[in-house]
């Protein structure tokens, strides 16, 4: 519960942090509307199978199936509105200039909230690219200008390589953070669950946000059950205030 009696030291290191990451999983966005995937009942790889509708050989065998899929994905995003707690990681990164989030989200809701500082490991469903040469494209074209290959989402499937920019800057930022917060996600796919397991084994706090029991462990973990609208806006308010 949010409400609950926070740890001492834990306040300490919200107050004392020049160097937070924030990482963030579907669940960080789960109350804008958006579904998260691995939840029992509401997630989206419940009811969709996942080699069906996000890998590169479901977009090459069945490309329209794919790409219908995301349009509906499109517009439940396009509805979403960022909460609470995306617009306090605004707030905390305009007084400490330093904090970098690091999302595995594809829908842009930390920037919507005024977010800077965003490295997106997955992509970002709202823009599209060439499946053949990477080229991106604005949507809704439907081959690419340079080469002609067929357009899709611009996120990353599963079997793909994570952009190697957004990876690098996001462990550099962990190997220099003196505090992590991990929010909303189920630490289940690499490589951005090895950013808190990285920081927990090199002793640095780390901060996890979920209403439900994930795998991580350290003993530098500080475990909140909850969710992230309600214990973000209170964890920035004893970071910034
Ligand atoms: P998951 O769906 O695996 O996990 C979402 C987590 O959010 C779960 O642990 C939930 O308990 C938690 N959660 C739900 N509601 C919450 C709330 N209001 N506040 C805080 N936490 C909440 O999502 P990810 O860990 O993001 O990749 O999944 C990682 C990747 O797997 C995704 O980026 C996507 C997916 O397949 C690709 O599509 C490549």
């Amino acid at each position: 519960m949010a409400n609950e009696p926070l740890d001492t030291d834990l306040m300490e290191h919200l107050r004392g942090a020049r160097r937070p990451v924030v990482l963030t999983g579907a669940g960080m966005s789960a109350e804008s509307g958006v579904p998260t995937f691995r939840e029992a009942q509401s997630g989206l790889w419940a009811r969709f199978d996942p080699v069906e509708l996000a890998t590169p050989e479901a977009f090459e065998r069945h490309p329209q199936r794919v790409l219908d899929w995301y349009a509906w994905r499109r517009e439940q995003v396009a509805k979403a509105r960022p909460h609470a707690g995306h617009q306090a990681l605004a707030r905390w990164e305009a007084a400490c200039a330093a904090l970098v989030i690091v999302t595995q989200n594809v829908d842009g809701l930390h920037q919507r909230a005024g977010s800077r500082n965003v490295v997106e490991l997955h992509g970002r469903i709202d823009r599209d690219r060439c499946h053949h040469c990477g080229e991106r494209a604005e949507t809704p074209a439907r081959v690419c200008a340079q080469c002609g290959g067929p357009l899709r989402p611009d996120v990353v499937w599963f079997g793909e390589m994570l952009p190697e920019p957004a990876l690098r800057r996001a462990l550099g930022a962990v190997s220099e953070a003196d505090l992590v917060l991990s929010v909303g996600t189920s630490t289940l796919v690499q490589p951005a669950a090895s950013l808190p397991a990285e920081a927990l084994a090199a002793g640095v706090p780390v901060v996890e946000i979920n209403p439900e029991p994930t795998s991580l462990k350290g003993r530098t973990l500080y475990r909140l059950r909850g969710k992230a609208a309600e214990w973000l806006p209170r964890l920035v308010a004893i970071a910034c205030d």
